[in-house]
């Protein structure tokens, strides 16, 4: 991928080497466990592991100060209320913080494998037993790997996956579990204009990347001719709104019960992922190497452990706010989950509120190649 082409992109883009097997050390997957359904989204998964545990109405789910808004939506959806809690410098729950008072209202507590860098969640599933709370792996940064002494996936009570991160698919998301049945879900059925729309969308993708060659050419000729029939408003540059309800719409919730698109559900079964793995771990080293000597930023995990498949590379910056102003202008395929739930609480110690300024998501992603991941560092370089 070539950022002279297009931007670059921020999520995996289907080409001609998606289809490409390269061997790689076997590394566990969310999608090998026992019991699974495939959903249209992460926050869809989350949204029906919730309703699987049969909750009683306003119970209250424990979820990171660190987190996307589309981690908090499926609570408030599912009725329930929602409680947050504080990180520790590893990212795991600082479980101490939890008061003994708020115990009896929790049914469920979300915790999260950040930026693909999975961690052993032993404390938190003794936690979860002696209290009798419900454990939700939450996958979406880490579909692949070992969480410590399990396979990642296999210490919650149901494991979340959000395929879209890590697969060429338009929506898509896995619903999994390790120990429990998972009751069938009863989703809404897509119209055939629906299921075209999702193939028509991937091809699309790709040839405006320019990752279809020899064919883009003629695909992107066809799509300009699709599109200039019906010209989409130019919104502009919508500034989003913060309250509940602003963050609620722009979680984009409308699809939670629909089933997922043919497209996304037999690529996600069928492409290979050994070239997938390789090029996401490559991509992590070759940030490492630009920046483990720098003054002005630092790896927030030194290395990368094996059978980790990493999302992100997660860059602790100093001078935030400004950095990170500049590679949005710049369009560089870097996030920062500054967008907290209104009702966050600023708790002492808390290493998430930290998180949410200061560290940049840089993406991994297999559609990156390694020049591509020295140029966007080396404009972050430069920035910083
Ligand atoms: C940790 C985490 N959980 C859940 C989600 C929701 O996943 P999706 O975007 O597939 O709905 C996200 C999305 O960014 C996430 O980062």
């Amino acid at each position: 991928m070539s950022s002279k082409e297009a931007n670059f992109p921020r999520a995996p883009i289907l080409d001609w080497s998606s289809f490409s097997s390269i061997g790689v050390a076997n590394i566990p997957s969310v999608a090998d466990l026992p019991n699974r359904v495939i959903t249209t989204s992460g926050r869809a998964a989350l949204y029906q592991a919730l309703l699987q545990l049969d909750l009683p109405a306003g119970a209250t789910v424990l979820l990171p100060s660190y987190h996307c808004p589309t981690m908090v939506a499926p609570a408030l959806l599912a009725g329930l209320k929602v409680e947050f809690y504080p990180l520790g410098g590893d990212g795991l729950p600082l479980l101490g913080a939890i008061g003994e008072s708020a115990l009896n209202r929790v049914g469920a507590i979300i915790v999260a494998h950040y930026f693909g860098l999975p961690l052993s969640l032993s404390t938190v599933r003794n936690w979860c037993d002696q209290h009798g709370i419900a454990l939700i792996e939450d996958c979406a940064h880490s579909l692949f790997g070992d969480a410590g002494e399990r396979p990642v996936g296999r210490w919650g009570d149901f494991a979340t996956a959000s395929f879209s991160k890590f697969l060429p698919v338009p929506e898509a998301g896995l619903l999994a579990s390790a120990h429990r049945e998972i009751r069938p879900v009863s989703f809404k059925e897509n119209a055939l204009s629906r299921q075209l729309k999702g193939l028509v969308d991937v091809l699309e993708l790709s040839a405006r990347h320019g990752c279809l060659k020899p064919v883009d050419l003629p695909l992107r000729l066809l799509f300009d001719r699709k599109n200039a029939r019906k010209r989409v408003p130019d919104n502009g540059s919508a500034v989003p709104i913060d309250d509940a309800d602003g963050m609620m719409r722009q979680c984009d919730m409308g699809r939670i019960e629909q089933a997922p698109l043919w497209i996304s559900d037999s690529l996600s079964r069928r492409l290979p992922k050994g070239r997938n793995i390789a090029q996401r771990r490559a991509n992590f080293a070759g940030y490492l190497a630009a920046f483990q000597a720098s003054s002005m930023a630092r790896p927030v995990r030194p290395a990368l452990p094996e059978h980790a498949v990493p999302y992100v590379f997660p860059l602790w910056v100093e001078d935030c706010d400004r950095v990170y102003a500049e590679i949005r202008a710049r369009k560089l395929p870097v996030f920062r989950w500054d967008r907290i739930w209104p009702g966050t609480p600023d708790i002492a110690g808390d290493t998430g509120s930290a998180w949410s300024r200061h560290v940049l998501q840089l993406l991994c992603h297999q559609t990156l190649g390694t020049d591509d991941v020295l140029e966007i560092s080396n404009e972050i370089k430069c920035l910083l």
